[in-house]
């Protein structure tokens, strides 16, 4: 079995952090959500890795590398342009060849893993099997229509949902899809929907199985999203102490420390993660906080927050509910006029209290 992670793609509803980086590597509890992807495929029992790629490859290239630090062999398949995802499975048949695979949506975050999944998909031999969750806005993703426990139709983000079960971004797949994806054509969007290839599957009489997600799922292409994932991965995580804690400072609930923070005079309350060589000073974290790498915190309180590396917040109360980029400046400016002075970059999104 081999893995076929999406990494490609725009990432319009992450600008403008998604301007300067890949969507897949904004991190989750300190580590890329491409990351739990991967670690997800290893646990699972694949190792050959390709990972389709568009204009962020070098980045994400830089952050996987060969793949020998998750325990996989990693290949990247580059995609000119984010023409679907169908197409992505197109591009990578030479990679696939005749091996049955799991398709991984780089952005998609699951808890549980899949070895389950994997399991199924080889014991049963279903042409292809998808994994659905039950969602409360499903027109936002691909839903499901099920009759008797069997797929018998699938539609991208359908105005009128049919049910409330959507696709998550998890597919296994035979050789088999390959067909599939040749015979469909570009959606209303412009693009190969990997959801009408699986459709002409059903629709040839191919057995398609559906497996229910039982753990959390989270898509995280939006930034409400994002948090959400944060503050799961947050809970789930066990303590660890690398930094610095000066005696003036207080540590309430669950506070990971990475190697090389530093916490002085201050209050955090978990859970919460320190990135590493990151600097809190005179500060309150509240729950649910995430600073990255070498970012510097001073005189400021944050809660319910992602702040990404080099980024410096110095004397502001109080930033909650943001996604903050990297190398980002926000501070109290003591001259006149009292104004709110900002350079931002485009999309980006600022609510002033
Ligand atoms: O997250 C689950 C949903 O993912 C499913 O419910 C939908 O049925 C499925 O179509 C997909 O919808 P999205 O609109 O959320 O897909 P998105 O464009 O965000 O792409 C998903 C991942 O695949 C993301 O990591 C980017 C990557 N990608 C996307 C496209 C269109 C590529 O690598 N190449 C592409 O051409």
């Amino acid at each position: 079995m081999k893995g076929l992670v999406l990494s490609g793609g725009k990432g319009t509803r992450l600008r403008p952090i998604t301007h300067t980086g890949a969507k897949q590597l904004v991190p989750i509890a300190n580590k890329p959500v491409l990351f739990y992807g991967l670690e997800a495929l290893v646990e699972a029992g694949i190792e050959q890795i390709g990972i389709v790629v568009g204009d962020t490859a070098d980045e994400i290239r830089q952050a996987v590398g060969d793949g020998s630090r998750f325990g996989a062999h990693v290949e990247y398949i580059p995609q000119d342009r984010p023409l679907g995802l169908a197409h992505a499975v197109k591009i990578s048949r030479g990679f696939l060849g005749d091996s049955p695979f799991v398709m991984y949506l780089g952005d998609n975050f699951i808890t549980g893993g899949i070895r389950q999944v994997v399991s199924r998909f080889s014991a049963e031999g279903p042409e292809a099997m998808i994994l659905l969750k039950r969602m409360p806005d499903p027109g936002r993703f691909g839903v499901a229509e099920l009759h008797l426990g069997r797929v018998v139709r699938l539609e991208e983000k359908p105005a009128r949902p049919r049910s409330d079960l959507v696709l998550v971004g998890v597919y296994c797949f035979r050789p088999s899809i390959f067909e599939a994806v040749d015979a469909i054509s570009p959606s209303a969007r412009g693009e190969l929907e990997i959801t009408d290839a699986i459709q002409w599957q059903i629709d040839q009489g191919r057995r398609v199985e559906a497996h229910e997600v039982e753990g959390r799922w989270i898509d995280t292409g939006k930034m409400d999203d994002l948090l959400e994932c944060n503050r799961v991965v947050l809970d789930l995580l066990p303590e660890r102490r690398e930094g610095r804690v000066s005696e003036d400072s207080r540590l309430l609930g669950k506070v990971i420390l990475e190697e090389g923070s530093e916490v002085v005079g201050s209050t955090i309350r978990g859970p919460v993660i320190v990135g590493a060589h990151t600097r809190v000073v005179d500060s309150f974290l509240g729950p649910f906080t995430a600073l990255y790498h070498h970012v510097t915190v001073e005189g400021s309180e944050i809660e319910h927050a992602i702040v990404l590396e080099n980024t410096v917040i110095r004397g502001v109360s109080k930033i909650e509910d943001s996604l903050i980029g990297r190398d980002v400046v926000i501070e109290r400016s003591n001259t006149l006029p009292r104004a709110h002075k900002m350079m931002l970059g485009d999309h980006s999104r600022v609510s002033l209290a």
